[in-house]
């Protein structure tokens, strides 16, 4: 079985996380790929639909862990946008992981992971676990280690 984590990261935190997640699954000895996705122009500002530098294909894996940060208390429109045109992902076992940076959940988190998991739900994938780091807070290695051990658990 191969997991794919595929990952949208501007300013590396996300990024930095999924290399956690992909070491623990690793460790379990999983066959892993991190892939990311790239727009070709990295700007917040650019709006969907955009131009991809790099956009893996998710079909290529039976699990799949997406990984994103929150823009303005909202997914990332980079991951809104690359998820919105992938083909459906039907039967598909799912794990979503965000990073933000405001101090609450309520402040971008919880709104956003509920896009998150809305739009692969939408593609018919079956979204079997979600965490949630925040960058910015004390907690910022228990939340990484929360996340690596809850998406770690996908695929067996
Ligand atoms: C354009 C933009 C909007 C953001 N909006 C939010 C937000 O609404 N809530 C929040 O908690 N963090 C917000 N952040 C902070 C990022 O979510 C946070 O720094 C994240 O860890 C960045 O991940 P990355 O390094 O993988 O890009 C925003 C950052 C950017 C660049």
């Amino acid at each position: 079985m191969k997991i794919g984590i595929i990952v949208y990261s501007h300013t590396g935190n996300t990024l930095s996380v999924a290399e956690r997640i992909r070491e623990k699954l690793t460790a379990k000895g999983h066959e892993t790929e991190l892939k990311r996705v790239i727009p070709a122009v990295d700007d917040p500002k650019v709006k969907a639909p955009m131009e991809f530098a790099s956009a893996p294909d998710a079909t290529d894996y039976d699990v799949l862990l997406f990984g994103s940060p929150v823009w303005g208390f909202s997914l990332s429109t980079v991951m809104k946008d690359y998820l919105t045109k992938q083909p459906s992902l039907s039967g598909k076992q799912v794990g979503c992981f965000l990073t933000h940076a405001f101090p609450y959940p309520w402040l971008g988190g919880n709104s956003a992971m509920k896009q998150f998991r809305g739009l692969c739900e939408k593609k018919g994938a079956k979204v079997a676990a979600t965490a949630i780091v925040n960058w910015s807070s004390k907690k910022r290695e228990k939340d990484i280690i929360t996340a690596s051990e809850l998406l770690g658990k996908i695929g067996g």
